[in-house]
């Protein structure tokens, strides 16, 4: 199966490895789940190994001759019919009515991209002998390739886990002592705190196995035919674990030596160039500004009218420039000192020298180019990881949390008056910034040398934790098993 020349490598000790046909598959359309995994894709290309990768977000970079992308940015349609940004936007539902409605979504994606033709090509081209299959672990369809082509795979998570993932490898889930990732608990749970995390836990043992895996199994049974194994099978066959998490970060676990911990700013770049009118706003900006974006996944231009108002009364009194990322074209009673653009290379921004704070949704990624650039940071959580992102900014002193759906104009405005003067929190991030690049192997090197590791080997059967074949009725009081035995 392996191609029969060997690639010769540049990067640390190891000198050669064969190069595969490598299969990528990145399933959610979401700007953050794609670029964490993109220098990945670059770099495996470029050592030499052919990589065909489904994606919501191709790269286009005509320089990368190996690299073959198969484009589903068709998903973002289904996303804007199902009016996901303003689900994740909005307070309208509650959260599990607006988890319902986002999961619906996704199962409807996952149908339409194994649906898309050049994806139903691929799958029944018989020269697509893959070596390797590395997949998008969060959400399970995809993952069923392994099994279609008979190859290892490696799952790849652009945050940290959620804790059916980190049990289908072995690593210890107590819902006490390791919450969900979900759940805006740091660690050190208040009583209260432990018993919503063994309540969710519980609750999503149940939706796991009786909704997710089950609903999932149908649609691979429409497209894989009636033998395709329980999506629990599958992912029990996982060789490694890539997850984009870091112990400077998040919360120091036990993980099993299948998990690899490829985290601490894998997608960071160089600054690109700004535009020149936004370069020249900030230049002019000699008071200082103050960046204000929630990402790509929720809009500011979905929010709630009373927070929108709150937001704009409270720049209007601030004696700074406020650049926001802001989807529409015009804020209706936009301040003076509120500048609006579309997208803008963040990095760059956060690098400016006028920069005094940043306010932010605790989105993972943004949070790390906060801490390289020592930008103090006011978090405005709203779903999935944010939460929990938004305990650490506060347990590691980065910045304030404040509460998003019950923002008030003095509560905000004093919050960034305070990260603003306090010089408590740039201390933190400075110290932060220094451990994040103090390491061996950065987290690209790490998720490379993995990769061709178990291209060597065919798999990492060797390194399969016994913990995964632990039946139910042993009851394991640190597992909580997702696994369902017989
Ligand atoms: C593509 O892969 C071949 C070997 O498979 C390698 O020699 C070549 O340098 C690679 N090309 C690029 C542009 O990465
Ligand atoms: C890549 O090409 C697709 C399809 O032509 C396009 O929609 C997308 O915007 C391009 N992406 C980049 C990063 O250039
Ligand atoms: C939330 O409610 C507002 C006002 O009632 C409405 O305009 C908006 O479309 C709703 N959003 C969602 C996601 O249902
Ligand atoms: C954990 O929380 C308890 C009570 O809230 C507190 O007394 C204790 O000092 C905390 N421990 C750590 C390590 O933060
Ligand atoms: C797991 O891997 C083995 C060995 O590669 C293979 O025979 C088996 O079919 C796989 N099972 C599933 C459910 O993918
Ligand atoms: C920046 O300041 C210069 C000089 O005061 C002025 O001419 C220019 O219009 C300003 N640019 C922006 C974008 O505010």
């Amino acid at each position: 199966m392996f191609k029969t020349y060997l690639c010769f490598v540049i990067i640390s000790s190891f000198s050669y490895s064969e190069c595969a046909r490598i299969l990528g598959a990145v399933f959610t359309p979401s700007y953050s789940h794609q670029v964490a995994f993109q220098p990945i894709w670059k770099e495996l290309s470029l050592r030499g190994h052919q990589l065909t990768v489904l994606t919501t977000n191709p790269l286009n970079d005509s320089s990368l001759k190996n690299l073959t992308e198969i484009d589903l940015s068709m998903s973002y349609d289904t996303m804007k019919a199902y009016k996901a940004d303003e689900i994740l936007s909005s307070n309208n539902d509650s959260v599990a009515v607006r988890i319902k409605k986002y999961m619906e979504a996704l199962h409807v994606i996952a149908d339409k991209q194994l649906a898309h033709p050049k994806v139903q090509d691929l799958l029944h081209n018989k020269r697509n002998d893959f070596d390797l299959l590395m997949v998008e672990a969060i959400y399970p369809t995809q993952m069923a390739f392994s099994w279609w082509f008979n190859i290892p795979f490696i799952g790849l998570i652009s945050l940290d886990a959620p804790s059916r993932i980190h049990a289908a490898v072995g690593n210890p889930v107590h819902p006490v002592l390791y919450p969900d990732y979900d759940l805006p608990f740091d660690k050190n749970l208040t009583f209260g705190e432990r018993v919503i995390s063994t309540l969710f836990h519980c609750a999503m043992l149940l939706y796991t196995k009786f909704r997710l895996h089950a609903r999932e199994e149908r649609t691979l049974r429409k497209y894989f035919g009636e033998d395709v194994p329980p999506i629990n099978e599958i992912q029990k066959n996982m060789s490694m674990l890539f997850i984009n998490a870091n112990p400077i970060f998040h919360n120091i676990r036990p993980l099993v030596p299948a998990t690899i911990q490829i985290g601490g700013g894998i997608h960071l770049h160089e600054p690109k160039p700004l535009p020149k009118d936004i370069q020249e706003y900030l230049d002019n900006s000699s008071d200082g500004f103050i960046y204000f974006s929630l990402g790509t996944n929720v809009k500011s231009a979905a929010l709630p009218p009373q927070i929108k108002d709150a937001i704009l009364q409270t720049f209007a009194e601030l004696p700074y420039n406020i650049l926001w990322k802001f989807e529409d074209e015009h804020i209706p009673n936009k301040p003076k000192n509120v500048k609006i653009v579309k997208w803008l290379p963040q990095t760059a921004v956060l690098a400016h020298k006028n920069i005094k704070a940043f306010i932010m949704q605790c989105g993972l990624q943004s949070m790390e180019e906060a801490i390289v650039y020592n930008v103090p940071m006011i978090g405005l959580p709203f779903y999935g990881d944010q939460g929990n992102n938004a305990k650490v900014l506060e347990s590691k002193g980065l910045g304030i949390r404040l509460n998003t759906e019950k923002l008030e104009k003095n509560t905000f405005s004093n919050a960034i008056l305070t990260v603003i003067s306090d010089t408590k929190y740039k201390d933190n991030l400075k110290e932060l910034a220094a451990l994040y690049s103090d390491h061996p192997m950065s987290g690209l090197e790490k998720a490379i040398w993995w990769t061709e590791y178990v291209i060597r080997h065919k798999g990492a059967k060797h390194l399969r934790s016994h913990i995964i074949d632990v039946p139910i009725s042993s009851f394991n009081c640190d597992n909580f098993r997702y696994n369902n035995h017989t």
